[in-house]
């Protein structure tokens, strides 16, 4: 795919704009950022790495997009295109921090176009260059390595900003949002995968989130939240074994856990998802 260039790009480094020349972005210090063949720039400093290949690997992602494009979290994609819509239009940019393999963009993008017929300028990025470089192959949108802590973007330039089943930084989310413009988070709520993990875990703890009081000590208003509950088709064990790679649970569940999923089969789980919206309010 195409790179597509946005002149809301930043240089890592010294925060200066990024122009585009010829097959590198650079920025008026000199610093130069090679576009990649796949369609996307690497914009994550070597201080924004915790490690020498960051984020979600090659097989993670790899699971991730064939359980996505299997359709299971269809109705996920739907609702978050139903909250997104009346917000949008062509002038919009919206940005997808910790965008994985570009799935919710995809459905997004394809949703705002057929109802809308709107084409807002759309931006990916992730700290995993092969969850961005299976983005690419999804559609023509701004893809970036880049990290939640240090977001390659203009201050005050996107309208909406999603973190999907991601790792919220509240200061940079501020940062490159509009003033009034909307956070929109999505996670897990008490029973999601709940009869999955009942087999990979000895007791199933329920968590606190303090992710909304982290959003609003940061300066983000708090706006209206909406959950969605479903239960999957029965899943196959290959499917389970997708499921469990694309979520933490593949880091947290004991050894005998994981063994015990491996024998699941034809195993139906609950989706249960959680959309808060935030707001960017003035300077606090
Ligand atoms: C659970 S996955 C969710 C991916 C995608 N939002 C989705 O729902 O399909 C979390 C993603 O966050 C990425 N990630 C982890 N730390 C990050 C950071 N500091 N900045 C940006 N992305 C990060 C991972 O590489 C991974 O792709």
């Amino acid at each position: 795919m195409k790179f597509v260039y946005s002149d809301l790009l930043t240089c890592p480094l010294d925060h200066h704009a990024l122009q585009l020349d010829a097959d590198c972005l650079r920025c008026a210090d000199g610093h130069a950022f090679d576009i990649a063949r796949q369609g996307y720039v690497n914009l994550l400093g070597a201080a924004d790495k915790r490690s020498r290949d960051p984020g979600d690997g090659k097989e993670m992602v790899a699971a991730r997009r064939d359980f996505l494009n299997d359709g299971h979290y269809q109705p996920v994609a739907d609702k978050l295109a139903n909250l997104v819509k009346p917000q949008v239009n062509t002038d919009s940019t919206i940005v997808d921090a910790g965008c994985g393999e570009g799935y919710y963009l995809e459905q997004l993008e394809t949703q705002i176009e057929s109802s809308s017929h709107c084409k807002p300028t759309i931006i990916g990025f992730d700290i995993s260059k092969w969850a961005v470089q299976a983005a690419t192959r999804r559609l023509a949108a701004t893809w970036l390595v880049a990290s939640n802590r240090n977001i390659p973007l203009a201050a005050n330039s996107a309208d909406c900003l999603l973190s999907l089943f991601g790792f919220p930084v509240f200061n940079s989310f501020r940062s490159v949002l509009k003033e009034g413009g909307t956070l929109l988070m999505v996670d897990a709520g008490p029973q999601h995968l709940i009869e999955l993990r009942k087999v990979i875990y000895p007791e199933v703890r329920r968590s606190d989130s303090t992710m909304l009081q982290q959003a609003c000590a940061a300066g983000f208003l708090e706006g209206e939240t909406s959950t969605l509950q479903f239960q999957t088709d029965p899943l196959s064990q290959l499917q389970i074994h997708q499921l469990l790679s694309m979520t933490p649970h593949l880091f947290r569940a004991t050894r005998e856990g994981k063994e015990r999923a491996t024998r699941l089969d034809h195993f139906p789980v609950t989706v249960d998802i959680v959309f808060q919206r935030l707001h960017k309010g003035g300077n606090t």
